[in-house]
Order: structure tokens, then sequence, then C-alpha cells
């Protein structure tokens, strides 16, 4: 029995033109200790079933158990942390005064300078000691984006929820927060399990130990995953110069594209496309600018 399980996960929203299906049969199994990444098209459902996991919203049917030593758990006994792409800090409260919140609400019985001291540690491991004290109003965007994580971080979370956390903010920063992630991670005295949602299936690769495409949706779903057998912690460069690496790449953007490389379907030679960040040979698009069926549709 895996620690998070999603079985036949389903979700439609009602709208004026009529019913939204966004989730269609959805099915995962996240075992602990493992870090999964889910990697789709703008608009077909990550958030959704991300919050549908975190059991933050409800799905219209299916189920989402969770699961220790075989048996199952009702509720969300586990301690929890979501980020959210948009920093989702509190604007009059300064960086330390963010996390200590959340950790008071972790651990209301801890005196408040301790809540300030494991605040303070966190700020730290991610490069924000001296700026304890600002507001998210004086803080750049990698830089409040950084407190969400050392927030999510200090709570000591069994469970990390992760939805586009680097979405918002130019690649250089977001590629070294990706690397302050993994370190955080690989920190922890005991794994954390954690559900990623990504744009990039370079970040995908770079974080993660399974990687699962979703379909563009509408009825999106989940493809078959792809293990990230790499050794951590994993650079750029290994993105480009590890034949395992670039495999995996392919394969979850042929996944996405549905277009094999090297299937003898040429791209349009004036079509040139980038993805992620990198120019290829192929006809793609950035995964972000291929409108969903649905908003195609619309
Ligand atoms: N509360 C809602 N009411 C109606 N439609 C909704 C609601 N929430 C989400 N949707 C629709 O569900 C679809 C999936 O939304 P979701 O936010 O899960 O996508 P996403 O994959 O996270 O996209 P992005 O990568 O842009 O964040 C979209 O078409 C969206 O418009
Ligand atoms: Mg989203």
């Amino acid at each position: 029995m895996a620690f998070i399980e999603l079985q036949g996960i389903a979700k439609s929203f009602p709208t004026k033109k009529g019913t939204r299906h966004v989730l269609e049969n959805v099915n995962l199994a996240v075992e602990e200790g493992e870090f999964v990444s889910i990697v789709g098209y703008s608009g077909s459902g990550k958030s959704t079933l991300l919050a549908i996991a975190a059991g933050l919203r409800k799905g219209d049917s299916g189920k989402v158990i969770i699961s220790t030593q075989g048996r199952t758990v009702y509720g969300f006994p586990y301690r929890a942390s979501v980020v959210f792409q948009n920093y989702s800090l509190l604007p009059w409260f300064s960086a330390i005064e963010n996390v200590r919140l959340a950790v008071e609400s972790m651990f209301p019985a801890w005196p408040r300078k301790r809540q300030e001291q494991q605040s303070t540690r966190y700020l730290e491991m991610v490069g924000l000691g001296n700026a304890l004290h600002k507001r998210p109003s004086q803080l750049s965007g990698g830089m409040r984006q950084r407190v969400a994580i050392a927030r999510a971080f200090a709570v000591e979370p069994e469970i990390l929820f992760l939805d586009e956390p680097f979405g918002a903010l130019d690649a250089l920063t977001r590629s070294n927060l990706q690397q302050e992630l993994a370190r955080m991670c690989s920190a922890l005295a005991r794994p954390v399990t954690a559900i990623l949602i990504t744009n990039s299936v370079q970040e995908a690769i770079l974080l993660s130990d399974r990687i699962l495409p979703m379909t563009r949706g509408p009825r999106a779903t989940l493809g078959p995953a792809v293990s990230v057998p790499l050794p951590r912690p994993r650079s750029l460069s290994l993105l480009v110069h590890d034949e395992r690496a670039v495999h995996i790449e392919a394969k979850i953007v042929e996944f996405l594209t549905g277009f094999a490389l090297g299937a003898g379907k040429e791209p349009h030679a004036q079509d040139p496309a980038v993805i992620n960040g990198r120019q290829t040979s192929a006809s793609w698009a950035p995964i972000n600018e291929i409108p969903s069926t649905e908003e195609a549709q619309a």
C-alpha cells in the first residue's frame, strides 16, 4: 500500500457554457519518502489535482487514501506543507513572522522564542538571514518565494505539496531555488514525501524520483510514469550531458506533445521551437504556450 494513493479522481466545474470536465480517472500512488512530479500543460488541471491530493478541495468521485505501515489512516494526520506559485505570504507581516505563524500553528506548545529560533534557522537556510524583518513588499520575487519555502520546511513536514513553486521566477533565480529545494530535501533527517507540479520537464528531472505527465484535457489524466534513476545532487549540466537524463526528457516530451522523436515525423523547418528555454529540433512549443483543447475551443 502506498503512502498517498489517489484512486479514480474526477472533477468537473459548472460554467456558463456547461460542465467543464477537468479531471477524469486520475490514479496515483506515492511511496513514503518519494519525490514525484506531475508535468503538464497550463490549464490541464494540475492545481486542481494537487488541491484534491492535499485535502484542500474535494473531488467529485474517487478517493485519496493515506496509509502508513500498511494501514489506512483517516483524516489528514500528517504535517503537510503547501507551496503555491504566487508566494501567498501575509503582506503586513515580516519574513520571520510569516514563517513563525506557520510554526506556531504546527507547534502551538513551543514558547515564542523557540518558534522564532526555528523560523530564523530556516530563513537562514534559504539565504535570508539578513532579511528577517523585511515585509514581502520589500523583497524580490525570488526572496518571497524563499520565504515561502522556508515556511514550508520550518514546520518539519512529512508531506510537501508544491504547486509550480518557481513558475513566476526568472530562469536564473528559478534554477538557484531548484538547487536550494533539492538541498533542503536532502538535509532532512528522513526523506520528505513530495508531489511537485511543474511545467518544466527539466525541473522535474532535477528534483524527482518519478515523473508523471498529465494529458492536456479536458478530462485530463496521468500518463505512464517515468523513473529518474540519476544520482543526487543533480546539476543543470547533467540534463544536457547525461544520456539517461536526455532520454527521460525526450520520453516525457514525446508523451506530452504526441510527437515521437526520431519517428520520421519531421518538424516544419520554419517552425523551430523552444522548450524549457532550449532550442529544439522538433516543432515543439513551450508547454505553457500550447492552448488546451478546451481553451482552443473557447
Ligand atoms: N473553481 C473553478 N471553477 C471553474 N473552473 C475552474 C475552477 N478551477 C479551475 N477551473 C478550470 O479547470 C481547469 C484546470 O485548472 P487548473 O488551475 O487546475 O489548471 P493548471 O493545470 O493548474 O493550470 P496552470 O498550469 O495554468 O496553473 C481550467 O480550465 C480552469 O479554468
Ligand atoms: Mg496551476
